[in-house]
């Protein structure tokens, strides 16, 4: 599966098979959050096995079911873009996932910050985490805005390369689904930017990430 073809196929997945992590799978994640957090400065951890973390009622009543392993994003409280470099490196993780043939969730809200087992050093934060296992089901695509709401960029001026990234960027996933970012080409760089609201700071990063990934060029 190329990484192209993981952003088309990733959709949210709350339910999981009662199965632990296959060890080279785990050893494959772990090898790539050693390089993510070499390069980013993260301290991001994969925690297995443990059930409490989604012990919550919101991952009830968000009908999480053995969400027994997730990744932790936690960094530097005092580092600058934390939150959009959560979100950049997570999502990098979630595609490599898709690609192993496991499922992910990113989680803000339905989990507890208090059980999460993550190592957070003094002055560090849990950002939020990232639920994955193997699906019961492989999820469906989200809603997305029209392409015109999401770029200024007429769709006959796009060079390819550019639509391919907005194609990406609008399969990101983003919290409550509320893609508020906003592309546009400068040149010939894009420049995603974003409006205010919860978490939108991380959706930027996760759809940072999925342009590149599905563009092939640096945003
Ligand atoms: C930063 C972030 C936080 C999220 N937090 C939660 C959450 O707390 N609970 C939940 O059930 N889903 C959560 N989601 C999942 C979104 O609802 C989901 O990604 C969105 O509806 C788009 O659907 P898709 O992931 O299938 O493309 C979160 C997503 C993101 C990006």
């Amino acid at each position: 599966m190329t990484v192209r073809e993981a952003i088309k196929a990733r959709h949210s997945v709350r339910q999981f098979k009662d199965m632990a992590i296959r060890e080279e799978d785990r050893e494959e994640l772990n090898d790539l959050i050693e390089v993510c957090n070499r390069e980013s400065g993260l301290n991001i951890q994969l925690i297995c096995d443990d059930p409490e973390c989604f012990n919550t009622l919101a991952a009830k009543y968000g009908k999480f079911k053995n969400a027994n392993h997730y990744i932790a994003l936690v960094g530097p409280k005092d580092m600058e873009n934390l939150a959009e470099k959560c979100g950049y490196y997570g999502q990098r993780l979630v595609l490599a996932a898709q690609m192993l043939g496991m499922n992910t969730c990113w989680v803000a809200g339905s989990y507890s910050k208090g059980k999460c087992k993550a190592d957070s050093e003094k002055g560090e934060k849990i950002v939020c985490v990232i639920a994955l296992g193997y699906g019961e089901v492989q999820g469906n695509p989200h809603r997305s805005k029209p392409m015109s709401k999401l770029c200024d960029v007429a769709e006959e001026d796009m060079p390819v390369w550019f639509k391919n990234g907005l194609i990406g960027a609008m399969m990101a996933p983003t919290a409550l689904n509320q893609q508020k970012f906003h592309v546009t080409l400068e040149g010939d760089t894009a420049k995603i930017t974003t409006k205010m609201g919860p978490m939108t700071k991380i959706d930027l990063g996760i759809v940072k990430y999925n342009f590149e990934a599905a563009s092939g060029h640096k945003v």
